[in-house]
């Protein structure tokens, strides 16, 4: 059993030596893992942590606001820098998902690396938690934050050092250890979100335009079922043409972009496809026969309208450690109430698509 107090216990003399008079950046994100090590670290060291948020333009809707009013009592000296123009006009169009990927990590050290020389910091922390390194060192995905794990000597390439107070804990330790240090519930109970944000939900090419119309989505879909109880929750966005084949039961569509998956234990970039069912909840048997096509995602049609271009994905997973992964059985009434909100709100959206895929095939996020 997981003891929050005997884990501080542990962890402050261990700090306290490592830290001596220097000072100390902490990367947060307003997730749960980042800004968890953060309150602990200013809760043992002080003033000697300088937390910053970085606003990379792939945050949700007005989250770097919101993350720092909830945190204006248990962090008061959160600095919110806002990168956003750089990481989207360097990431803007590019389309493959690990190069998108690498190439988020690479902008979001490199500002990291200026920040510090600007603080005086010799150590850079992070919230990486356990199920972060496991599935970066599995190859599945290039999670941002996992370095050291990997191989990447972070002295050498951008001059600092690593403090990862929490890589042993698993989520539902830290969300513990969050309640105990008083953090807000907004905080402690919020869904997780990833470090590359949005970004890993705009499937193929980065625009500006899918982005922002990602970002509205979201917002429907989190205010929507915010009340569930899912583990986690949120919409994706792809170009709905581009469909390359019907299949032989004239119900089955394959689309023109490819997501991520997972295959035993590596990383599998598979099709996507969508299919016309009447129970989301009972497509076994059509999903058991499309495993010849290499698929990541199956997508259930919600609604769909003549106009528009782009395919919005709503995903709602039930999971324990996010290793593996139930789709949610949302009710029917609300998925239609989703889509008609998106339809009114987003005129350039032609369908809302409710994937079905449990983890494995699919991962988590599409990217
Ligand atoms: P996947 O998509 O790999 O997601 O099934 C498992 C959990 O990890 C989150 N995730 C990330 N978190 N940096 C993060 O901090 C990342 O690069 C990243 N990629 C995925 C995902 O949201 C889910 O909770």
């Amino acid at each position: 059993m997981f003891n929050p107090s005997s884990f501080i216990d542990e962890i402050t003399p261990q700090l306290k030596d490592k830290i001596g008079n220097e000072r100390v950046l902490a990367a947060v994100s307003g997730g749960v893992d980042s800004t968890t090590a953060a309150v602990l670290a200013y809760k043992i060291l002080g003033d000697k942590v300088i937390p910053v948020l970085i606003d990379t333009g792939f945050l949700r809707k007005d989250e770097a606001k919101k993350v720092k009013y909830y945190l204006r009592d248990v962090l008061p000296n959160l600095i919110v820098i806002d990168k956003s123009d750089l990481f989207v006009s360097s990431i803007e169009g590019l389309s493959d998902a690990e190069e998108k990927r690498k190439k988020f990590r690479e902008l979001f050290y490199s500002t990291i690396s200026s920040l510090m020389k600007q603080y005086n910091a010799k150590y850079l922390m992070q919230g990486t938690i356990a199920a972060d390194w496991v599935e970066t060192q599995g190859g599945i995905k290039t999670q941002h934050n996992v370095l050291v794990q990997i191989g990447i000597d972070t002295e050498k390439q951008w001059g600092f050092t690593l403090i990862e107070p929490l890589a042993d804990l698993y989520k539902n330790e830290v969300r513990e250890l969050a309640r105990y240090l008083n953090l807000p519930k907004e905080i402690s109970e919020r869904q997780p979100f990833p470090g590359p944000g949005l970004l890993v939900r705009v499937v193929g090419k980065l625009t500006r335009e899918k982005l922002e119309i990602v970002r509205e989505a979201n917002e429907i879909v989190e205010s929507s079922l915010s009340d569930f109880g899912y583990s986690q929750y949120f919409a994706a966005i792809f170009e709905s043409s581009g469909i390359l084949s019907k299949l032989s039961d004239n119900n089955v569509f394959i689309y023109d972009v490819k997501a991520t998956g997972v295959k035993g234990d590596v990383r599998a970039y598979g099709n996507v496809v969508k299919i016309y069912c009447e129970d989301y909840y009972n497509v076994k048997n059509i999903v058991d026969k499309l495993e010849k096509y290499d698929i990541t995602h199956v997508l259930c049609t919600v609604k769909e309208r003549e106009e528009g271009k782009y395919s919005i994905a709503v995903r709602a997973v039930i999971t324990e450690d996010f290793m593996t992964a139930d789709y949610a059985k949302i009710p029917k009434e609300i998925l239609s109430n989703i889509a008609d909100q998106i339809f009114e709100k987003i005129h350039s959206v032609k369908e809302v698509l409710y994937d079905v895929t449990s983890k494995p095939p699919a991962t988590i996020e599409f990217e």
